[in-house]
């Protein structure tokens, strides 16, 4: 890899600046000025240094987000702050959001730069089950909880896979639910909510596939992942079937 790439990559600077830094010799590899912004160097291999400081490459990022209502599930917006305006703490520059949370809903989302790791969790194939909690409209029944693990008429081709809902609490005018869908259909749970008559009023996704929402994140607050999360992620297909 270029050493201008590298240095970019892990968010030095642009491609541009990074030259500069290099043609003003801030930085180093293996000890020694390297020969251009062109040198060729192996990640994890060779130590490269900026202004003295030791520089890891980093191929992958991946971080836990506590969504807040507001943002918008996007790198970028005209109108919105973003999920990735949030994460003030990142190296690489080709983050994104895998999936999408409505502006109003919190919760859990995954930032990374993994495609292969997106895909795996998104394909429609994959059927990775997403937990959300919700405060809805009314009383759920079981009339409700029955309809919802048939599936049920929401405006498309076909009617939604199964979906687990669980009644947690009622104040005779609203409930608490948890509910898993293993779909991701554009506003898919407040659709099935207004299918059987009633309104998503606050909407949390506590978990996707392994990954779980830590609950000592706040809502705003994001953390990497650990190794053993990105392990168990990259094993989603074989987990989602013991679900
Ligand atoms: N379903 C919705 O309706 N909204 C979300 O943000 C996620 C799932």
């Amino acid at each position: 890899m270029r050493l201008d790439k590298y240095l970019a990559d892990m968010g030095i600077g642009t491609r541009s600046e990074v030259k500069q830094s290099i043609h003003k010799g801030k930085v180093r590899v293996n000890g020694a000025l390297p020969t251009g912004p062109n040198q060729h160097v192996q990640p994890g291999a060779d130590e490269i240094l900026y202004q003295g400081e030791p520089v890891a490459y980093q191929e992958y990022e991946y971080f836990m987000l506590n969504k807040p209502q507001g943002c918008v599930s996007a790198v970028t917006d005209p109108q919105y702050p973003t999920v990735l305006d949030l994460i003030d703490k990142k190296n690489r520059k080709d983050l994104f959001p895998v999936g999408r949370l409505d502006r109003d809903t919190e919760g859990l989302l995954l930032i990374t730069n993994d495609g292969k790791l997106c895909h795996n969790l998104l394909a429609p194939g994959k059927h990775v089950p997403k937990t959300y909690f919700a405060r809805v409209s009314g009383i759920v029944a079981e009339e409700d909880i029955a309809q919802f693990a048939r599936g049920m008429d929401i405006g498309e081709d076909r009617d939604t896979l199964p979906a687990k809902l669980q009644l947690l609490s009622d104040d005779g005018t609203y409930s608490e639910i948890m509910l898993t869908i293993t779909e991701g259909k554009f506003h898919q749970v407040k659709r099935m909510f207004q299918a059987v008559g009633k309104e998503v009023l606050y909407l949390k996704r506590i978990s996707m596939g392994s990954l779980k929402l830590d609950d000592s994140l706040q809502t705003g607050e994001f953390r990497q992942l650990t190794e053993e999360e990105i392990q168990l992620l990259g094993h989603t297909k074989e987990n989602t079937k013991r679900c």
